[in-house]
């Protein structure tokens, strides 16, 4: 077998962007060939930051014209995705796309039926599979830990609102926000028949204005009757809030907020003070970020089926549509 490392070419600079530019350029299966951003100057501070080797392009022609290319990484924006997965498949190359595939259905499933029939692996960035502590949750309910599981409650809440000009195009709290829950929902009831969502404006004004929501509860019944319920909110006084609680028939299983020590503080006024928990997302799933890599570089090869895989990507997208549509109109909505 082949174990050069694979060329990967990363689309996008920003936020995302750097993550995965880091973890390319350390990770020793996988070198950063290019990095493409129409945003050169930042293109070419991630390249001097990750090792000065990553040529730095404007365009996806430019990327693609490298017959020797491995695999691509789409850390841009949204509306870039589905044109950037139908490319990386034209050209044979694998690719690893980041959440939501596109906020429009429609055009998700133009892109599936373009690419339908590939054997070019295409997965789907849902990073929170490859979390640690989920993913033990996972493994211990499939050996039976805690029996046939009922109840699945999921806690994510921001530490704070982003910006107006990103909520403006965001698509909402469902399809932005949730998404990354909903899918966690499908990676332990992968067959989810009924959604409620509501959602309410109890903080952020620019929230509110742009017809969004700042707080959102959803309830997913699964085929088995399972219940899951997800609580969102776009703010956290004491930070980033991710917790995950699997309840079954013969016990519970559950994954806690992460802090960077678990020192405790006991003095006169008080017990149990911890240290703030990890900030945002990008340090508490920074484990996962890297896991998601390494399942990238096994699918490839392996020539495995990817997972996530596209397909999840638009049932996550489904099952946001479904709770915007839930929590405009009251009513539960059933899947088919
Ligand atoms: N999995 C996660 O935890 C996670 C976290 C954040 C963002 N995301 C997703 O990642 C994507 C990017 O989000 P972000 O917050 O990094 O955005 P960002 O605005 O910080 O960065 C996007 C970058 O892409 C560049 N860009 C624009 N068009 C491009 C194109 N055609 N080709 C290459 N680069 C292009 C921009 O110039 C910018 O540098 C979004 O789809 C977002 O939903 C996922």
């Amino acid at each position: 077998m082949n174990t050069a490392p694979l060329r990967v070419a990363l689309f996008g600079s920003g936020r995302i962007g750097q993550v995965h530019a880091h973890n390319i350029a350390q990770h020793p299966d996988l070198e950063l060939a290019y990095i493409a951003d129409p945003f050169i100057d930042g293109a070419q501070a991630l390249a001097a930051a990750t090792g000065g080797t990553a040529r730095v392009v404007a365009t996806a022609e430019e990327v693609f014209a490298d017959t020797s290319l491995d695999a691509v990484v789409i850390g841009s924006p949204t509306n870039t995705h589905c044109d950037l997965i139908r490319a990386a498949v034209e050209h044979g190359v694998a690719a690893l796309c980041e959440k939501p595939i596109d906020l429009d259905m429609a055009r998700v499933r133009d892109c599936e039926a373009a690419i339908s029939g590939t054997t070019t692996p295409v997965m789907m960035g849902f990073n929170r599979r490859f979390d640690p502590h989920f993913g033990a949750i996972k493994r211990r309910i499939e050996a039976g830990e805690i029996g046939a599981l009922e109840q699945l409650s999921i806690v994510s809440r921001d530490p704070a609102p982003a910006p107006e000009a990103y909520i403006a195009v965001s698509g909402g709290i469902f399809r932005d926000m949730s998404i990354h829950d909903l899918d966690m929902a499908r990676f332990f009831v992968p067959e989810i028949v009924s959604v409620f969502a509501t959602g309410s404006n109890l903080h952020c004004d620019y929230i509110a204005a742009a017809g969004d929501f700042d707080s959102a509860v959803i309830v997913l019944r699964g085929e088995r009757g399972e219940q899951i319920t997800i609580t969102n909110s776009r703010h956290a006084a004491y930070g980033y809030d991710q917790r995950l609680e699997a309840f079954g028939s013969e016990g519970m299983l559950a994954a806690s907020n992460v802090a960077p020590t678990t020192v405790r503080k006991y003095t006169a006024t008080t017990t149990e003070e911890a240290d703030a928990y990890q900030p945002f997302f990008l340090e508490r799933y920074a484990a996962a970020y890297r896991g998601e890599l390494d399942a990238l570089v096994a699918t490839i090869r392996a020539g495995a089926t990817p997972s996530p895989s596209f397909a999840d990507g638009r049932l996550a997208l489904a099952l946001a549509d479904a709770c915007e549509e839930s929590a405009r109109t009251g009513r539960v909505v059933e899947l088919s």
